[in-house]
């Protein structure tokens, strides 16, 4: 009998939990970057559309205002699962050990946080890009409008010495996007053999503006030299592209710029002929994963895909230039 009352009253807990009386709090470093700003509305179409209640913090660029919300969400109660896209990646133990303690899961998205930091709780997990081929494809991109390492193409190679200058501009000093795909595109390129001089590297904080100011500075030092532009992402590039039109760079000839992401006006950047390409950080598909995590949770569902590490997703990306819109 003792036992029938224990079973009973785990049944109704279990369904009070499916029920999904509680918000999934989803949590934005910023959104007013580009990127995010369109995953995060990938995402609130699948919480509407799987029905869930959902709330939706923005913490400003500020980690103080992130923990500030993240705290009262778990004092009061108010969620079942936190869906967070940290400030400062790296400062996320502290965080992980304060909902361990309410036992509900996290799905971190696009800022990585330490795999020493994941492993703390079990019930941790991330869904992101995959930054590694994100290089890589930036590099196969180089290497179709170069040509032969050996020989490269007359038309960008300006100074014909066989080496191809270039300028890159980076997103955030530690975030893992930033450096694995630089990292990434600066190795696939010499593995395909070409020889590389990087006049410079800026960090421009994923911003259109930065972008910009950097470009400016840039070029007053290096102008004509520049024979190619990698950015970590679009709204950099669409940046540098806003400042070099003001000095008629692309009257005469052409430069080759490059980015990451696909958002719409990288998109139409690439048709009116400014931006060669860029790789597709696949927002769809992440909110899409997003949502797989939180059913599981919300329905008590074993999670039965593969994961990196036990904790993380990463979805592939591809090519999008004029010839693939
Ligand atoms: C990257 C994306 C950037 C920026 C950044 C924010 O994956 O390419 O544009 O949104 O995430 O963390
Ligand atoms: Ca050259």
């Amino acid at each position: 009998m003792k036992n029938k009352k224990i079973f009973i009253l785990t049944s109704l807990l279990l369904t009070s939990c499916n029920t999904n009386k509680l918000d999934v709090s989803i949590y934005a470093y910023n959104l007013e970057d580009t990127f995010i700003a369109s995953l995060v509305s990938s995402i609130e179409l699948e919480m509407k559309e799987k029905n869930y209640k959902y709330t939706i913090f923005d913490s400003k660029n500020s980690q103080i205002e992130q923990n500030r919300q993240l705290i009262n969400d778990i004092e009061n109660d108010n969620s079942s699962v936190f869906v967070l896209n940290m400030v400062d990646r790296l400062a996320a133990s502290s965080i992980i050990s304060k909902v361990k303690k309410t036992n509900k899961p996290i799905i971190f998205f696009n800022r990585e946080p330490l795999l020493s930091d994941l492993n703390l709780y079990e019930q941790c997990y991330y869904v992101g890009t995959n930054p590694y081929l994100e290089g890589t494809l930036q590099a196969e991109m180089t290497a179709s409008l170069f040509g032969d390492p050996q020989n490269l193409n007359k038309e960008y190679d300006k100074n014909g010495d066989n080496k191809i200058q270039l300028v890159l501009l980076k997103g955030e000093i530690a975030h893992q996007d930033s450096e694995l795909r630089s990292n990434a595109y600066l190795e696939t390129l010499k593995e395909k053999g070409y020889e590389v001089e990087v006049l410079t590297s800026r960090y421009c904080s994923w911003k259109k503006e930065k972008g910009y100011e950097e470009m400016k500075n840039v070029y007053q030092e290096f102008s004509s030299q520049i024979e190619m532009i990698s950015s970590n992402n679009d709204d950099m590039a669409l940046g540098a592209i806003e400042f070099l039109k003001t000095q008629n760079v692309f009257n005469n000839n052409y430069l080759p710029i490059i980015g990451v992401d696909g958002t719409t006006n990288g998109k139409k950047a690439i048709e009116e002929g400014f931006l060669y390409g860029t790789v597709i950080n696949d927002n769809v598909q992440q909110a899409k994963m997003i949502s797989y995590f939180v059913n599981c949770f919300v329905n008590n569902k074993k999670i039965d895909i593969s994961l990196s590490s036990n904790h993380c997703i990463y979805i592939d990306g591809k090519i999008l230039t004029k010839k693939s819109l």
